[in-house]
């Protein structure tokens, strides 16, 4: 969906957190793949930034070891071994604006010494606590890495890792702390759900095809799921971090408000950021509960007790390292939300998250209305217990992951002497149709950084909408253990949230991987 195919030009990219997971996992194993892959020249310095002291030889032989170890064929480690004289370490105290001077200096010297273009844009990536944003951006200031003059602003760009607050006040501020001494577009707010192959795909195959966009309106659409669903719990020593946050804040707020954000915008004008940013925009502002009730009536909150996930036996949440044994944060959450605009009023949107469910699996499925006359049904006896079975609704769903794919599902007759319904499939799967890999999210977000295309970062006022409309859910369930109800591990979740549909007779799609 990214605007730009150019390729990068010479950038310098300082990634500060150089000792993080993040970096190890992600960050490194995506550039690397880049200069593979030949989007990222050798004239491009990879400096990783942190406190501890550290030689650019220990930093590449760390790196090495994690990133070779699954893949130490002879091409990989010769890439590698070409893409490593590439990478260097500088000791930083974030706090300390001395420190930025000679970090200043050691991207200069760099530069020169692998002969990068002069007066090239220079990549700061933040994969810090968000709490040393602040300070990084002023050590940065201090040492003149931000360009003065407005017109030389693209020479410093400023990625941000999520969590990007910790609720509507704490976002504001730390949108005030960069906007102090950077410009909205130098920074890039990464929510690597936007990154993902199929997750790009939505535009294309909504604005690009005439058959399915003239239908995606509150005339054809009964309701749409959009599940992010997991079957993992705290694994890593997660709980420590999970339960200051939990799956409203982890995954509603921004995963899942984006993909809604993609399925409902409207087409924008031109296919550039500021214009599918701008569409994205209006759609958040229209958002509202999907009842006029109680934030009970719309919002449902569980948390997972032990149970078997993929027949292996799973913990509480409770009983997961780090977590207090008392704790009320959720590991998952549904919603019913409405958009008030002329394409979906009357729409309902349900959404859903959670750890420990029965499946990993994302998915966007749009359940179309029944035909206006229903001339076919099919009944179905069990000895003397007859029942009509109705056609299923239509549906299309865009599975996102595991299995990548785009599917219709509609009826058709079954082959015999009556009129029976049978429900198929027709069925895009991405595997069967290209042998290449998709590539990793981070990939392609490093990659629109270098390019300097922000269509797929989160831009501030998205990402304050996006607080906005939560809001009102943290403030109620922060004022104690209200409506927290429990599902067994490796189930969808609990039973409140099935009530919560069949009060309208929906049931929630029970997606098959
Ligand atoms: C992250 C959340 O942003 O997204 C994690 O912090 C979650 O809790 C992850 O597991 C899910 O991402 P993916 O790409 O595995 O679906």
């Amino acid at each position: 969906m990214t605007t730009s195919n150019n390729p990068a030009g010479d950038t310098t990219i300082l990634i500060f957190g150089a000792s993080g997971d993040l970096t190890t996992r992600k960050l490194i194993p995506a550039l690397f793949q880049l200069s593979r892959q030949n989007y990222l020249n050798e004239r491009c310095p990879v400096i990783g930034v942190a406190r501890r002291e550290k030689s650019d030889e220990q930093f590449r032989n760390e790196l090495k070891a994690s990133i070779l170890a699954d893949n130490d064929d002879d091409e990989s480690v010769a890439a590698w071994d070409r893409f490593s004289k590439q990478l260097f370490y500088r000791q930083v105290d974030i706090t300390s604006e001395a420190d930025y001077v000679s970090l200043r200096q050691a991207a200069v010297d760099l530069e020169q010494q692998l002969g990068t273009q002069g007066n090239v844009p220079r990549i700061v990536y933040l994969a810090t606590m968000p709490s040393l944003f602040d300070d990084a951006v002023r050590g940065l200031h201090a040492s003149g890495m931000i360009p003065t003059e407005r017109k030389d602003s693209d020479r410093l760009r400023v990625v941000v890792e999520k969590p990007f607050g910790h609720d509507l006040k704490s976002a504001e501020l730390l949108n005030e702390q960069l906007r102090k001494r950077l410009h909205e577009d130098q920074i890039y707010r990464i929510d690597h759900y936007l990154g993902k192959e199929t997750v790009q795909n939505i535009l294309l195959f909504r604005f690009g095809n005439v058959f399915f966009e003239p239908l995606l309106n509150r005339n054809h659409v009964d309701n749409v799921q959009i599940t992010v669903a997991e079957s993992i719990g705290m694994e890593g020593n997660r709980g420590g971090y999970y339960d200051t946050s939990g799956a409203l804040r982890d995954v509603l707020q921004n995963h899942l408000l984006q993909l809604l954000c993609l399925v409902g915008m409207d087409p924008p004008a031109l296919f550039q950021a500021r214009e599918i940013r701008d569409e994205k925009m209006k759609l958040l502002q229209a958002l509202r509960p999907g009842t006029d009730g109680h934030v009970d009536s719309w919002a449902v909150r569980g948390q997972y007790t032990d149970g078997l996930v993929n027949k292996q036996p799973a913990l509480a949440y409770r009983d997961e390292e780090r977590v207090p044994a008392n704790s009320s944060r959720e590991t998952y959450v549904a919603m019913h939300v409405e958009i008030d605009n002329w394409r979906w009023a009357g729409v309902p949107f349900y959404l859903r998250t959670g750890k420990r469910m029965s499946e990993r699996v994302t998915e966007i499925a749009i359940q179309f209305k029944h035909p206006p006359l229903n001339l076919f049904s099919t009944i179905e006896c069990d000895g003397d217990l007859c029942n009509i079975v109705e056609a299923r609704r239509n549906q299309l769903v865009l599975r996102i992951q595991p299995r990548e794919s785009i599917f219709l599902g509609f009826s058709t007759k079954r082959p015999g002497m009556q009129y029976q319904v049978q429900p198929v499939a027709m069925d895009f799967d991405y595997e069967d149709h290209f042998t290449s890999q998709l590539p990793e999210a981070y990939e392609r977000l490093l990659l629109d950084v270098m390019r300097g295309d922000s269509t797929l970062f989160t831009r501030s006022d998205e990402l304050l909408a996006a607080w906005r409309f939560v809001a009102p859910v943290l403030q109620h369930w922060e004022s104690g253990p209200v409506g927290l109800e429990f599902y067994p591990a490796g189930t969808w979740g609990p039973s409140v949230a099935d009530r919560m549909l069949a009060e309208s007779r929906r049931v929630w799609r029970e997606p098959k991987v």
